[in-house]
């Protein structure tokens, strides 16, 4: 049996994740890393039958950072009751519903968006375009009554503010933000206005439930979408070859959005606690113990994706990464996630020529990853 310690400083794994991830999965695949008080698995097929596998790699945790916020939800139970909180909220974003229920007014908003740019010939497209087209989505989603965009993102700081300094080992006594009430609030007179998709969750769920889960749809639904759309401006703007490429066949837009998502998952790994004593690749997992399933390490494992580094427009097996994850967390909201990445790329690639960046625009993030800036300018 190896040795499968693996010392990596975190500043490295922030800044330059994907060379070190790929140092790392060529010797270790099943790494313990010690900053990390962890093992992080980086091959695709291990991470991917890891995902599927919640008997033995559960979210069900008291250490787990979102449900220490949000109280019990989908994303931190498994089993049957994982099912019966995932259920109501599933339904209302499959493909079919999401395309009946979102494409038009997702894509009019990317517009309408990019209009109220268009005449400045500069821009700052993370806080002008891919933060609030994720921000008016979800609102928009969601349904609450008097909760505008404004309202939900403030309530969305307040969460990720305390699950990042749950999720980075700070201790903190009252981790339940004042933002969890207001919007336990306004579920509840969402729901006694019959708003869909709230009404519909509290048939099955109690309001403590439908409050967490909603909460949960917040969290998952604003920081990934606007780090994605963030995120593809970057590989687009950054690669001109791309972007002719693009110009003579439009119908490479969709391998364009799911080879963004490829390379810079927003969302670098998920978080497992392994249920029993288990042998991995030779490691051996202890009962409890914390594993992080690397998605940016299963997106680049060589093994499945030939030149991983490398942005490539025709890679025929692209959609197979694991940026949503799979098995029974995949993504409730990854339907809507393509859209509005496609959505925010086409209004912009459309109505903005000659767009460039302006800055160098690195990627940055140990668990949300995405550029801080995306300034930008165009001919007007
Ligand atoms: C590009 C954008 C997005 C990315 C990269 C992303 C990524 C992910 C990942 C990796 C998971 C799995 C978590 C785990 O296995 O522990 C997940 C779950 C989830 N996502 Fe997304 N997501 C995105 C957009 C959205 C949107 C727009 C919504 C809401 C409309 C959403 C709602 C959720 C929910 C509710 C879960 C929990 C599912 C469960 O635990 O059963 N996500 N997402």
């Amino acid at each position: 049996m190896g040795v499968h310690t693996v010392d990596v400083a975190l500043e490295d794994l922030e800044h330059d994740p994907h060379a070190v991830i790929g140092r790392i999965r060529e010797d270790h695949p099943v790494a313990w890393i010690p900053a990390l008080k962890g093992w992080l698995i980086t091959r695709r097929d291990l991470v991917r039958s890891m995902m599927r596998d919640a008997e033995t790699f559960t979210v069900d945790d008291p250490r787990f950072s979102t449900a220490q916020v949000l109280g019990p939800s989908m994303l931190s139970l498994d089993g049957p009751e994982h099912q019966r909180h995932r259920g109501p909220f599933a339904a209302a974003f499959r493909k079919p519903e999401v395309q009946r229920d979102f494409a038009d007014i997702v894509r009019s908003e990317a517009r309408r968006l990019v209009r109220g740019i268009a005449l400045n010939g500069e821009a700052e497209l993370r806080v002008d375009l891919a933060g609030p087209l994720a921000v008016n989505t979800i609102t928009t989603a969601l349904e609450l009554v008097d909760a505008d965009p404004a309202t939900v993102r403030g309530w969305y700081d307040d969460i990720v503010d305390a699950v990042i300094r749950t999720s980075t080992g700070q201790v903190v006594d009252d981790i339940r933000p004042a933002s969890v009430d207001h919007l336990a609030g306004h579920v509840r007179s969402s729901i006694d206005a019959g708003a869909s998709l709230v009404t519909a969750a509290a048939r099955t769920l109690t309001m403590e439930e439908v409050v967490s889960n909603t909460g949960v749809m917040m969290f998952g639904g604003i920081e990934t979408v606007e780090g994605s759309i963030a995120n593809a401006f970057v590989h687009l703007l950054t690669r001109p070859e791309v972007l002719s490429e693009l110009d003579a066949d439009p119908a490479l837009w969709t391998a364009a959005v799911e080879e963004s998502l490829r390379l810079e998952p927003s969302v670098v790994q998920v978080d497992r606690f392994a249920t029993r004593r288990v042998e991995v690749e030779g490691a051996i997992i202890e009962e409890g113990d914390f594993v992080m399933l690397s998605i940016a390490g299963a997106n680049r494992d060589p093994s499945f994706y030939p030149d991983p580094d490398t942005f490539d427009l025709h890679r025929e097996n692209a959609r197979t990464n694991l940026t949503f994850a799979q098995g029974p967390h995949v993504c409730v909201g990854m339907h809507l996630a393509r859209l509005e990445v496609r959505a925010a790329l086409e209004a912009a690639f459309t109505a903005l020529p000659g767009l460039t960046l302006t800055e160098p625009t690195p990627i940055t993030g140990l668990v949300f990853r995405k550029p801080v800036r995306v300034p930008v300018m165009w001919s007007v």
